[in-house]
């Protein structure tokens, strides 16, 4: 599966959700993430993303690797995001900022 990671936060620039053939993005107030059991591998959201915040599991830095279980977790609670939307108003300004998990509004 791919897993979304922190670089998301406070940014959500959801091109994602645009190449993700199977819709398996899901939202929250500042941060989406991929569904394990309904993501094919297909690995378009990896350059989609100006975050590049998305990664293959297996590819996962070995600090971001708590990611996945966030992941699988929240895809539970959050609703699915089918089309693309604007980015949070100072997305560009949060990009590459680091720490940003405690940020994370679920
Ligand atoms: Fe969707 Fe493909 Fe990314 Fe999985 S790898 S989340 S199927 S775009
Ligand atoms: Fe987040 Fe990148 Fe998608 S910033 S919303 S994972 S395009």
């Amino acid at each position: 599966t791919y897993v979304v990671t922190d670089n998301c936060i406070k940014c959500k620039y959801t091109d994602c959700v645009e190449v993700c053939p199977v819709e398996c993005f899901y939202e929250g107030p500042n941060f989406l993430v991929i569904h394990p059991d309904e993501c094919i591998d297909c690995d378009e959201c990896v350059e989609a993303c100006p975050a590049n915040a998305i990664f293959n599991e297996d590819d996962l830095p070995e600090d971001k690797t708590h990611f996945l279980a966030l992941n699988e977790e929240l895809a539970q609670i959050w609703p699915q995001i089918c089309d693309q939307k604007d980015p949070l108003p100072d997305a560009d300004k949060w990009d590459g900022v680091e720490g940003k998990l405690e940020h994370l509004d679920k």
